[in-house]
């Protein structure tokens, strides 16, 4: 009886850490592949009026956003990871 309940509670425990890391690796590849829309807002805000007013998402397509923003990426020294998510910010809002 003892000996059966602890096989069920390692069980769980392996399933519960298996469960975890599945979980964080999924969110990590997610974020490496793309921006996120919160982040891509705020680092829009802090970094994309500092040169001229900040652009309206809705000035171009797209399509136009990804060739200006990385050209933007060069002109305010921003991360890979910045661009990605003020692109996903401008997309996501024009
Ligand atoms: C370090 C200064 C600087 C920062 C920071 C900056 N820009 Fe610019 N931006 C410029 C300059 C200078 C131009 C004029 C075109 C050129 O010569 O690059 C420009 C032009 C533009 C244009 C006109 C189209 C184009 O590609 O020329 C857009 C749209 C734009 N910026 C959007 C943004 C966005 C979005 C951000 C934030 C990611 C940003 N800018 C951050 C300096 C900056």
């Amino acid at each position: 009886m003892k000996f059966k309940t602890e096989i069920l509670y390692k069980t769980m425990l392996a399933a519960t850490f298996i469960a975890a890391t599945v979980m964080s690796s999924a969110t990590m590849a997610n974020e490496k592949q793309s921006g996120d829309f919160g982040r891509g807002a705020k680092a829009w805000v802090d970094n994309c009026g500092r040169c001229h007013n900040v652009r309206d998402p809705k000035e171009l397509r797209d399509d136009q956003w990804i060739s200006t923003a990385f050209h933007m990426r060069l002109r305010a020294g921003l991360t890979g990871q910045q661009t990605r998510d003020i692109l996903t910010f401008l997309q996501g809002s024009n």
